[in-house]
């Protein structure tokens, strides 16, 4: 059975999945739609796609199984209930919006479609990621401290707080959705945001450049997360985790990892391709109708996001959000 995907969105995250997805024999990009024609036309030379006039006409195209939308969060519209009501398997990039109550909305009818649905939350795939669940399975956290440091993305859109959601709602939500994912669900969440370097670089542009949170988590672990895209002479991202019988960090984008405790102190670099992990999960999924193996469905991507906004939300209101009575759809 092959797989046939459409793609909305041809951008830079919309190459990692044509790449990946060369590699994986049973699925192939049959049909592509981009705003800007160019994009869509390097991913049609690329994979042999068709052209879509228009989004909801790729989402109407009986040809396809399944969707990738890899469009930035603020245009997306409501593709993802069109493509459940049509019955479109779909992966959705991170972060899966800007507003909870659309997203809420969404992810109600993606579960009531039933389709398989997956989101970009790749590091979870990464058997360092694995490796450090298994670990830390059962074991007792008291402090997370977390960084990401890096640069901007080109993109105007990106540079736009209203558009992107910043630097943390777009792209330290990674590190954000590990904490999730390792070692708890975010119970208060307490952020202060800056912007002293963006207002001279970069006037026009609304985004934070740096960014200081406190938080606790419902295991009781307490926990700080800095982060910057205004950092060119250091560009890293960590991950440490202590406990009272072992310490554990994931560098670099979760792809190395070390553990220190009585028995072992040990350090692990993965080669895998998160993206191709990703895809290939999904795509399985597909032909299977299991997806015990995609790793980050619609509903729990959610959750990152709640915390992600919750963040920027405190900033505005200069208060700790509490995230305890959340509801997620
Ligand atoms: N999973 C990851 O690690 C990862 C990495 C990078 C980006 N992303 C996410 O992928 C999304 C896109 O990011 P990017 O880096 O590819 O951005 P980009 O600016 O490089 O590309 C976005 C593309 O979407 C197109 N586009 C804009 N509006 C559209 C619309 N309404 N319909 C169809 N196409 C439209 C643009 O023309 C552009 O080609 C964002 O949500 C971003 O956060 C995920």
């Amino acid at each position: 059975m092959s797989i046939k995907i459409g793609m909305i969105g041809a951008g830079g995250i919309a190459q990692n999945h044509v790449k990946a997805l060369a590699r994986i024999e049973n699925a192939r990009i049959a049909t592509v739609f981009d705003i800007n024609p160019e994009q869509a036309a390097k991913v049609a030379n690329a994979t042999g796609a068709t052209i879509a006039t228009s989004a909801e006409r790729l989402l109407d195209d009986k040809e396809i199984d399944a969707v990738l939308i890899c469009s930035p969060q603020f245009a997306r519209g409501q593709l993802e209930e069109i493509a459940a009501g049509n019955n479109l398997h779909l992966l959705v990039e991170k972060p899966l919006g800007l507003n909870m109550e659309d997203v809420t909305r969404k992810g109600r009818a993606i579960r009531e479609s039933g389709v398989i649905n997956s989101t970009g939350y790749c590091l979870r795939y990464l058997d360092t990621v694995q490796m450090a669940k298994q670990y830390l399975h059962g074991k007792q956290v008291h402090l997370v401290q977390v960084h990401r440091f890096g640069t901007r993305h080109p993109a105007k859109w990106w540079n736009q707080l209203d558009l992107s959601g910043g630097f943390l709602v777009d792209a330290v939500t990674h590190q954000v959705d590990l904490v999730r994912y390792l070692v708890s669900e975010f119970n208060e969440v307490y952020a202060n945001f800056g912007r002293n370097t963006i207002l001279q670089e970069s006037p026009d542009s609304t985004i934070y450049d740096g960014g200081a949170l406190s938080f606790t988590l419902a295991n009781g672990a307490v926990g700080t997360l800095t982060e910057s895209c205004v950092s060119p002479y250091y560009n890293g991202s960590e991950i440490k985790i202590f406990g009272p019988d072992f310490y554990l960090s994931l560098r670099a984008n979760g792809t190395q990892i070390t553990i220190i405790d009585n028995d072992q102190n040990i350090t692990k670099i993965t080669k895998m391709d998160a993206y191709y992990e990703q895809d290939k999960s999904f795509v399985e999924a597909i032909v299977s109708g299991d997806s015990t193996h995609v790793l980050s469905n619609y509903e729990d991507a959610s959750k990152t996001l709640v915390v992600t906004l919750a963040a920027n939300q405190s900033f505005i209101e200069r208060k700790s959000m509490s995230l305890i009575e959340t509801t997620y759809g």
